[in-house]
């Protein structure tokens, strides 16, 4: 296990790891790996597309409006979260990039370190995966607005990480996400 601590016990800020990316392409598996490292050093919570709908979101759908107004409510809890030195894990599609550059932009505004992790994955492998059958839905036009086959994805242009979640290991990964947050010295070495 990679052994680090927070620079300064207890005090470091908090910060919004962000991540971005279709169904299926492993962001809620990266998070709770991530979670796994840090929870022995920091707080950490993790926002959950899926379970935000359940709760914070529940009622919002899959039109533009709603996704942004989802993404809205989860930025506005990572922010409070990480305002009180939380490292907040976001794992939701976040499909459009002006609705995340604005998330940006509103961490800076309150001082909040901003690193936007996309989990990559072709839309062949995800196909093929399907954990959870929703891609042959969509493919057979049983769900409206599905991210990826009828309703766009925007890839990110300069995330701060990128996983290539069907080539990588989640292992391999997650060193990559820890270290980019160690040269932001949001974590140091052990
Ligand atoms: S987001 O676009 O608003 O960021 P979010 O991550 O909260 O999406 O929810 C995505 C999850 O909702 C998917 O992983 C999938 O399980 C489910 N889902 C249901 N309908 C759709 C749809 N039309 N497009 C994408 N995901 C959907």
């Amino acid at each position: 296990m990679i052994e680090y601590e927070r620079r300064e016990a207890g005090r470091g800020s908090g910060f919004i790891l962000w991540f971005t990316g279709m169904s299926g392409a492993g962001k809620s598996t990266l998070a709770k790996a991530v979670r796994r490292e840090l929870e022995p050093v920091c707080s950490v919570e993790i926002l959950d597309g899926d379970e935000v709908r359940t709760f914070l979101s529940r009622g919002l759908g899959f039109t533009r409006a709603d996704r942004e107004e989802n993404l809205r409510r989860i930025g506005y809890v990572a922010r409070l979260l990480a305002r009180h030195r939380v490292a907040v894990i976001t794992a939701a599609i976040s499909p459009y990039r002006d609705a995340r550059d604005e998330l940006r932009r509103l961490a800076a505004e309150s001082s909040i370190p901003f690193i936007e992790v996309y989990a990559q994955a072709r839309l062949e492998s995800l196909i093929d995966r399907d954990v959870k059958g929703l891609y042959k839905k969509a493919l057979a036009g049983e769900i409206p607005h599905f991210t990826g086959i009828s309703d766009p994805y925007e890839p990110p242009e300069s995330p701060d990480v990128v996983v290539r979640t069907d080539e990588e290991t989640v292992g391999d990964g997650v060193a990559r996400i820890l270290s980019a947050l160690r040269e932001r010295g949001l974590l140091s070495r052990g």
